[in-house]
């Protein structure tokens, strides 16, 4: 029996190398579920990320630290089922992976094994240096996340821009290259300065993916529900929003609402 070619090609973490080598941008968005994963996927999409930012979207925290594991599998599962060709990367979330590197190897084969996702991203530097070692040891692929660290808000105490120090630069392009050596495959780099996302780029062989760190890096990530437009609440300078659907959304369940009320919903045409 012939096996079909598919047209697509699968996104690996080798072709984000790559594409940097090209010059090529790297797309990445975020999803939670297997419909918006399909659209995303669909739409040529290169990266998936299923960021711990769904305690805040799906799940309604404040912010990143309450989500667990087992929910973090099951949202990764999910958008696995509903992907033909970006690669899915899934957060380890606050409290996997930062008391020991054996744990955060559980942790990520937990994920690897439940979900079906095809690699992992930590938040930090030096201090999970081991971990991530850990981690890469037994194969899976770790992307780095740099500069503001959603888990470690009540340690910085603000979602302002980081690194705009001398001191927190220097520390940040050590972690980058320290990140490098150790062998992730990318990294995330969250609210910082452009100039220096921008050097960091430049120095490193891995691409580097910006959230709110200019036009300088490899590619860019935004939380999906941010850029349609869903989270009207939530305005950074970075944040570019393609859609307005908290309006368009509204407009349409409260039409649904009135023509529920009307009798006008179902029409002879939308029954039985
Ligand atoms: O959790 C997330 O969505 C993220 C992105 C903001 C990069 O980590």
């Amino acid at each position: 029996m012939s096996t079909a070619k598919k047209e697509y090609k699968r996104i690996t973490t080798k072709t984000l190398v790559d594409m940097k080598n090209r010059g090529e941008k790297i797309s990445m968005l975020t999803a939670y579920d297997y419909t918006m994963a399909k659209i995303v996927d669909g739409s040529g999409i290169d990266v998936i990320l299923v960021g711990d930012s769904a305690s805040n979207v799906m799940a309604g925290h404040e912010t990143t630290l309450p989500i667990t594991l087992d929910q973090m599998i099951y949202h990764a599962a999910s958008v696995i089922r509903g992907i033909e060709r970006s690669l899915v990367v899934v957060d380890l979330p606050f409290g996997s992976y930062q008391s020991d590197p054996k744990e955060a190897l559980r942790s990520a084969i937990r994920i690897m094994k439940e979900s079906g996702a095809h690699a992992v991203k930590m938040e930090g530097g030096k201090e999970i240096k081991e971990s991530i070692k850990r981690i890469l040891n037994a194969g899976i692929p770790v992307m780095g996340h740099l500069g503001l660290t959603p888990q470690s808000i009540y340690k910085f105490g603000t979602y302002t821009v980081r690194a705009k120090e001398e001191e927190e630069a220097e520390k940040l392009i050590e972690d980058a290259l320290l990140l490098e050596k150790t062998g992730c495959f990318a990294i995330v780099m969250e609210k910082i300065p452009a100039k220096l996302a921008r050097q960091v780029a430049e120095k490193l062989t891995i691409p580097i993916i910006g959230i709110g760190a200019g036009n300088g890096v490899d590619g860019q990530v935004l939380v999906t529900h941010d850029m349609l437009g869903m989270t009207h609440e939530f305005n950074p300078r970075f944040l570019r929003r393609y859609l307005d659907l908290y309006t368009e959304m509204t407009n349409a369940f409260g039409q649904y609402s009135a023509d529920v009320k009307s009798g006008n919903f179902p029409s002879d045409a939308e029954q039985y």
